[in-house]
């Protein structure tokens, strides 16, 4: 069966709201529960008139039918219709009466009066029940601008609408009463159908209609609907569909709909994604929020980002755009990402009158990220002082087809006025940002400006500015523009090569940029969303991240890693921390594994700074830095100042060691997913075997016969200078197992490489070998009575701290109570011992899993955002789903929400990695083994399914959930 015009199937059954203006339902059945007490007060009705009439008749009682009398010859039929066609198929004629006849009589309306009273009473006790996906469907609709009405033939509808509270879903009610008043034919006559159409002023072709009987899919296909839906709770399908529905679903929560939206806007080069799911809308304009949405808002391509900042600027803009990898490093001050001039600046004055926000008057303003296109849109309406109306609109983006481009196209229409507007365009054509290294970043603008329909103005290079524009009132004017952003780092002359990128750019055309652009992103999104049904809000939160998470990845630069707030935001400075390895990396691994990759190559081309920085504490191997830039050399800052004025020594550099182990780490899981030999050849095995040369150093045997890791900075960065910190040790110890197993597997398999790089590294066949006796002989700090990891040594002894006794709090702890007093408790400020089980699930018993994570989940005080989602992940690994649910919608509400109050300096990119890891591996629980991949779940209640897309081992596969559903699209009825 093909699909009917405003269906598709390709991605689940989505119904285009644009082919249709009205939908039009039953209730009983279909919004309601009533139909079942219906047929259960029919067969009352009916069976006492039976069976008193086979007693005066002296004949057999055959009783009324529920399954086949009900739906052959009642439902769906106007009240005495049914009892005229249920008699007739028994043989029996009854006198009509009069409408008014009471219940008592032995009469067609007196059989009907009693059937509604006894219905009415039914009611009373029971109440309706609705069903909650039907109510759902007809918002989303109301919503995408349809009418909707309900069309029964129940005379009873009022009430049923008033008791089930269901008066706002509809423009109109056309029921059996108002039928009868209007002289309509009951169903399966078009009638009630053509007349509800008639009153909601759509033509019947534009009209949905909604029916679960036969008798209401016939009336809906005579009466010349453009769709009719069967909604088969029954099991009749295929009577439905014979009788004239054009699909069937059991449910019409299988239904999803895709809302009407506009076309191109104002002749823009493209429009906006249409599904709500997709899109991140800010209405208004609130001053206080810029900075976080500026953040929330950016867009990226892994090789440029730029902060989602208002083109004209505004008393709290921070625009920023980036380029990955340029870092400006000024004598005596740690290197930061440099901050490009504005690309996107433009202001516009209307005779003299800038158009602002702060100005004048707002009649409209919209922005919204188009997570599926990698577009951020804007709309505005202003009124000047002047009442001069002024309608804009416009897109930015950053090409995924081209990293180099940044490409923004903005529409101007004055509504009710012609008038001189003046563009200012600060970056013309050609902007440079020289680096402290002498490195040069060139920008160089191309633009087009003319008035839409009219394409051959629109080419060609605007005059120098500020360029001058008669606005004429009825005309629309398109300005796009290109900027190519090239770097000494890859160029000679990256002024020459900007600028002839820009032409070139121009010359082909928005358009066809843009169309390259989005299908880069959809190429993406194929490979790497993840769907949700059922939880809107964790749909959305997951979309967020896998976004910015696509955005900050260029796979072909293996020079650079991602800095901790992505390329959205200029806090920490762009730098790389351990965040990339530990919560971001999964996602690329098993989505796009060519992007971990480059990540990866990156710590193998700063191998060298780590040697540096370990032969400075004075041991071999790997030492990386806690903070890295472009060299991998450690840029930590050395020290803070705190609101006080204190001066605070940042240790981390020299202590947070467990850096080393979690690089490791990345490579191994990259290499355990892909079986990537040339990676591990050229790039992984080297990592492995120099970080854990750096452990065994490091990990000094000490009289006890143990070896211990003294000095150093967990994760929880609360308690500095500690001895054995059980992440660190832990890790440390699996870094020394891989390490000797790697360099078993290159002895085995590759005995060449195995001879080049030993011989490089001046490793003798031994070394490896003695990192796994020097594994067994790490402290743990496990206590094998309690099953606990101690986090670190004395960390038993410190003070208990009642965190719940600070709810809700406002500040960080350490902020409430002082650095000095949390070092002294137990306070911790994410997770240490509870990462350690999250990395290295398997090779802890569930109890000690449980015991640590019970232990240790209420002393954390999430001082981090990267605290909340491992929480999530290892909550819902354990079967906690209420408290993993808790811990995922903090997680989720880290950016969209600024829980943490910091996102305005850029979006928390490790938040979003550990948000992915906790739906996947904690509330999907996939999990890899020999084997392949396996997984149990343990999703919310609301979630309905979730499916995404991963490779394991170069083969692509789907995880669907719950297994035993149906694949959406597939549902009966529905023919692909
Ligand atoms: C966290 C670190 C993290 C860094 C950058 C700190 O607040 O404690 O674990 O690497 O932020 O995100």
């Amino acid at each position: 069966m093909s699909e009917p015009d405003g269906i598709t199937v390709d991605q689940g059954l989505v119904l285009d709201t644009r082919a249709f203006d009205a939908a039009m339902f039953d209730l009983d059945g279909v919004v309601t529960r009533t139909a079942t007490l219906h047929a259960a007060t029919w067969r009352k009705l009916f069976d006492a008139f039976l069976r008193r009439r086979a007693e005066t008749k002296g004949e057999a009682f055959r009783p009324f039918d529920v399954e086949r009398d009900y739906r052959t010859y009642v439902d769906g039929k106007p009240r005495h219709e049914g009892i005229r066609s249920f008699l007739a198929s028994r043989g029996v004629t009854l006198p009509e009466g009069q409408p008014d006849d009471r219940a008592d009589r032995e009469t067609v309306f007196g059989l009907g009066a009693r059937k509604n009273q006894m219905f009415r009473q039914a009611l009373g006790r029971s109440g309706v029940e609705v069903f909650e996906s039907s109510l759902e469907l007809i918002r989303r609709l109301r919503e995408a601008g349809l009418k909707t009405a309900a069309v029964t033939s129940s005379k009873n509808a009022a009430a049923v609408i008033e008791a089930a509270g269901l008066a706002d879903l509809f423009d109109a009610c056309v029921d059996g009463v108002e039928a009868e008043r209007q002289g309509l034919n009951g169903k399966p006559a078009p009638d009630t159908f053509v007349y509800a159409a008639r009153l909601l002023g759509v033509d019947a072709k534009r009209a949905i209609g909604v029916e679960d009987a036969i008798a209401g899919v016939e009336a809906i296909r005579a009466a010349g609907y453009g769709l009719v839906v069967g909604v088969d709770r029954a099991g009749q399908a295929a009577v439905l569909r014979q009788h004239g529905a054009s699909l069937v679903v059991r449910d019409l929560g299988e239904l999803r709909i895709v809302p009407a939206a506009p076309a191109a806007p104002m002749g823009l080069p493209a429009a906006p994604s249409a599904a709500p799911e997709w899109l991140l809308v800010e209405e208004g304009f609130t001053l206080t929020r810029e900075h976080e949405l500026e953040s929330i808002f950016a867009i990226g391509n892994g090789h440029l980002g730029s902060r989602g900042s208002l083109a004209e600027g505004s008393g709290m803009s921070s625009p920023a755009t980036f380029v990955a990898g340029a870092f400006d490093a000024q004598p005596g001050a740690t290197p930061g990402l440099a901050i490009l001039p504005d690309w996107a600046k433009l202001s516009m004055t209307i005779e003299g009158r800038p158009l602002r926000l702060d100005t004048g008057r707002t009649l409209r303003h919209r922005r919204m990220l188009d997570m599926r296109q990698g577009i951020l849109w804007r709309e505005w309406r202003h009124e000047d002082a002047a009442g001069r109306i002024t309608r804009l609109r416009g897109l930015r983006l950053a090409s995924q087809a081209d990293r180099r481009l940044l490409i923004q196209s903005v529409a101007v229409a004055p509504e009710n006025y012609s008038a001189t507007a003046s563009l200012d365009v600060p970056l013309d054509e050609m902007a440079t940002r020289r680096l402290g290294d002498g490195g040069v970043i060139a920008l160089a603008a191309a633009s087009a400006i003319g008035e839409i329909g009219d394409r051959s103005a629109a080419s060609g290079r605007p005059p120098r500015p500020p360029m001058v524009l008669e606005l004429a009132l009825g005309k629309t004017y398109r300005l796009d523009r290109v900027v190519a952003v090239c770097t000494s780092r890859e160029q000679d002359q990256p002024e020459v090569a900007a600028r002839s990128r820009a032409g070139r750019a121009i010359n082909t055309g928005l358009s066809a940029l843009i169309t390259a652009h989005r299908e880069a992103w959809r190429v993406r999104w194929e490979a790497s969303d993840i769907g949700i049904d059922g939880d809107p809000a964790a749909q959305r939160a997951l979309r967020f991240a896998v976004y910015h998470l696509l955005s900050a990845v260029d796979p072909d630069d293996d020079r650079v890693s991602i800095g901790a707030r992505a390329l959205t935001g200029a806090a920490y400075g762009g730098h790389v921390f351990w965040d990339t390895e530990i919560f971001m990396l999964p996602f690329y691994v098993l989505t796009w594994p060519e992007a971990a990759r480059a990540l990866l190559t990156y710590r193998h081309r700063t191998l060298p700074a780590a040697r540096d920085k370990a032969a400075h504490h004075g041991e071999r191997g790997a030492f990386y830095a806690w903070e890295s830039a472009d060299t991998g050399q450690d840029v930590t800052p050395p020290f803070v100042v705190a609101p006080n004025g204190e001066v605070i020594p940042i240790l981390l550099a020299d202590q947070e060691q467990h850096i080393s182990a979690d690089v490791a780490y990345g490579v191994w899981t990259y290499w355990r997913a892909t079986r990537d030999e040339g990676f591990l050849l050229d790039v992984g095995a080297e990592i492995l075997l120099e970080t854990a040369r750096f452990w065994a150093g490091r990990a000094k045997l000490e009289s006890d016969g143990l070896r211990h890791i003294r000095g150093v900075v967990g994760p929880d960065e609360y308690h500095e200078t500690v001895d054995d910190d059980a992440y660190t040790n832990g890790m440390a110890q699996w870094n020394l197992e891989t390490g000797n197993a790697v360099a078993r597997l290159l002895v085995e398999r590759w005995p060449e490489r195995w001879r080049v790089l030993s011989e490089s590294l001046a490793m003798d066949a031994a070394e490896p070998l003695a990192w796994s006796a020097a594994a067994r002989e790490l402290y743990t700090g496990f206590d094998v009575r309690t099953g606990l990891f101690e986090q670190f040594q004395g960390y038993f002894g410190l003070e208990e701290i009642d965190l719940a006794a600070f709810e809700p709090r406002n500040a960080p702890i350490d902020v409430l109570l002082g650095r000095e007093r949390i070092r002294q408790s137990k306070t911790i400020k994410q997770p240490d011992v509870v990462m350690l089980l999250h990395l290295l699930w398997d090779r802890f018993p569930p109890e000690v899993r449980e015991a640590n994570f019970r232990y240790y989940e209420p002393r954390c005080a999430h001082g981090s955002s990267l605290s909340p989602a491992i929480h999530a992940a290892v909550a819902a690994r354990l079967g906690d789903v209420r408290l993993a649910e808790r811990y995922f919608r903090q997680a989720s509400d880290i950016d969209l929400g600024d829980n943490m109050g910091n996102a305005a300096a850029g979006v928390h990119a490790a938040a979003l990695g550990g948000l992915w890891q906790a739906a996947v591996f904690g509330f999907a629980g996939l999990r890899f083994t020999e084997e392949g991949p396996e997984h149990q779940p343990n999703l919310p209640p609301q979630w309905r399914g979730v499916s995404l897309r991963f490779k394991w081992r170069g083969k692509d596969h789907e995880l669907k959930l719950p297994d035993d559903r149906a694949r959406i699209g597939a549902a009966p009825g529905i023919a692909p």
